[in-house]
């Protein structure tokens, strides 16, 4: 780590993972820690507030202390605090903001809010350490996404298509009408008895199954840029609801005529179709040069792999896509949106309180 440059510790606690990390100049992550609670709220099928905010309140220390042994640095190291501000529970980014502001002080370090969606988005500028492998190769080696961009947000709460023309400046071009995708991800996994967090159990079955299987209708809202997953979940619970009807009037999963990893491939491929076909007429419209993709969703590998392979034959829209360990929450992310905040002077005071429903735009 180089002490002359701009070193952000970040905290992100806006949901049920406690995470710290150190990251230079916004790009270069010296470390990541996260602390899970998926298997504290797995049991319950879904993240239970009050559980998470006291489980960040034993994480928090351990977690931000570990950050920074990991990243070899001691507190004369970092230039400033960034934290996640919202969007998220309020209990769970209380418990964040109130480190950061405690931390700050203590420290007299610049404070940086950031909005959890703004972390994702930047979740695309962040490089990996490589062993043996000094700063300027692996900045010659990652090249910076260009604007303007359109990035797709795809996490737990929000399907939003944003396009940026520069650092910092978001329009909004699209977001769904009802189910975010993750939230549709998570609700189908729960019809089909996957348990918690859905979306990557889904992938798991989906991976033996046939995306052909069962004929699942898309919402295409023709001449919109946005989205809607009810009516595809409602779809695949009249799947399930009719499945063994016929032999003894008993419905669900369980019964021989449901083929359960046909159904999780059809409905994953029935949101990748969607998500890609209007990310890509999204860029195409407003002539991006590069397409990113951001949120818990984008750990997806159906999804990775389809905008992968649409894009050439659509023209040169380089698309990028964080690595899964960083589509998910973290705090690297928010330490990477918080550096381009402060180089424009964009810190804030001790009275910054958190917002649970913090828009990006
Ligand atoms: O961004 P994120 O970690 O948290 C929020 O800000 O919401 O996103 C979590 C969402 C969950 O709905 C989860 O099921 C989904 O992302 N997710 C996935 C995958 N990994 C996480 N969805 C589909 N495929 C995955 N591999
Ligand atoms: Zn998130």
């Amino acid at each position: 780590m180089n002490i002359d440059h701009v070193n952000l510790l970040a905290i992100e606690t806006s949901c049920d993972e406690t995470a710290a990390a150190v990251v230079e100049d916004g790009r270069l992550i010296h470390s990541s820690l996260i602390a899970s609670q998926v298997d504290i709220h797995a049991r319950y099928g879904g993240v239970v507030p009050e559980v998470a905010s006291r489980q960040h309140m034993l994480s928090i220390i351990p977690i931000v202390e570990g950050a920074l042994r990991e990243a070899g640095v001691d507190w004369p190291g970092i230039t400033a605090i960034g934290v996640t501000r919202g969007p998220g529970l309020a209990g769970s980014l209380l418990v964040g903001v109130n480190a950061a502001k405690a931390l700050a002080l203590a420290r007299n370090l610049p404070l940086v809010g950031v909005n959890h969606l703004e972390g994702h988005i930047y979740a695309n500028w962040l490089i990996d350490r490589e062993e043996g492998k000094g700063n300027e190769e692996l900045l010659a080696a990652h090249a910076e996404p260009v604007f303007p961009l359109v990035c797709l947000i795809v996490s737990g709460g929000h399907t939003d298509l944003i396009l940026m023309k520069g650092h910092l400046q978001y329009q909004l071009l699209g977001s769904t009408r009802d189910d975010a995708a993750g939230e549709a991800f998570d609700k189908v996994a729960r019809l089909l008895g996957l348990g918690y967090p859905g979306g990557p159990a889904i992938q798991r079955v989906a991976a033996g199954g046939d995306p052909k299987a069962y004929k699942l209708p898309r919402a295409w809202l023709k001449d919109t840029l946005d989205f809607s997953f009810s009516g595809l979940k409602t779809a695949v619970l009249r799947i399930v609801e009719g499945a063994g009807k016929e032999a003894d009037g008993k419905a669900g999963v369980g019964r021989p005529d449901l083929d359960v990893a046909g159904l999780a491939a059809s409905f994953q491929e029935a949101v990748v179709d969607v998500l890609t076909t209007k990310t890509v007429a999204a860029a195409r419209k407003y002539r991006a040069r590069q397409i990113l993709l951001a949120g818990g969703v984008a750990a997806n590998r159906a999804l990775r792999e389809r905008i992968a392979a649409v894009l050439p034959k659509e023209g040169p829209l380089p698309v990028h896509v964080p690595r899964p360990i960083h589509c998910t929450d973290n705090a690297a992310m928010i330490a990477s949106a918080a550096y381009y905040r402060f180089l424009t002077g964009k810190t804030d005071g001790f009275d910054m309180d958190v917002v649970a429903n913090l828009r990006l735009v």
